[in-house]
């Protein structure tokens, strides 16, 4: 399978998950790989930091082991969805890094989901170092189409 094809495979999945915030990538994903820039290697210290944080805030809902509740891309009797994963089987890589700081900073409760929100308990850095976290647990390919998301995102910001 060519990585064009893995990523528009990953796609469906995204957007049959349900979890609000999609992101929606300007450029196709060709376009989007062939721009970007190699990722920065994974700071063990910060990761470490971020695993301790996430176990205090995160676990109860998103799984110790980050792995979620099974039945993340199914709706409750609701309409809402469960604790999606974070690591290489969820699809939180495919965001940039600013956007899943302002998810974690401001909840989901105004997008119809379930998540609080973590303004005032955690700060940008600390939300930071949870996301190197999960960055520990995808495979290189993630970690790259993310950085590259993320960096997009700021060209975009400051253009
Ligand atoms: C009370 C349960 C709960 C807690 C605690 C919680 N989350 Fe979530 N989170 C959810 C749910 C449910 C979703 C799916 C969106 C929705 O429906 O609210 C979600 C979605 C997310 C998303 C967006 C989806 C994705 O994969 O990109 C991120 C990022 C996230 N959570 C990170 C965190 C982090 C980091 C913490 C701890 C600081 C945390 N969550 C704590 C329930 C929780």
């Amino acid at each position: 399978m060519t990585r064009r094809t893995s990523l528009v495979a990953f796609a469906l999945v995204a957007a049959a998950c349900g979890a609000p915030a999609e992101p929606a990538p300007d450029a196709p994903f060709g376009s989007l790989l062939a721009e970007a820039p190699p990722p920065p290697p994974v700071d063990e210290e910060l990761a470490a930091e971020g695993e301790r944080l996430y176990l205090a805030s995160c676990a109860a809902c998103h799984g110790v082991d980050l792995t979620g509740d099974p039945n993340w891309k199914i709706p409750r009797d609701d309409g809402t969805y469960p604790p999606p994963p974070h690591d290489a089987s969820g699809h939180t890589w495919h965001h940039p890094t600013s956007q899943l700081v302002d998810i974690v900073l401001s909840g989901t409760a105004e997008l119809g989901g379930t998540m609080p929100g973590f303004a005032g308990r955690l700060d940008e850095e600390q939300i930071r170092a949870i996301l190197e976290y999960f960055r520990t647990t995808w495979t290189s390919e993630q970690r790259a189409y993310q950085w590259q998301a993320t960096w997009q995102a700021e060209q975009r910001d400051t253009s």
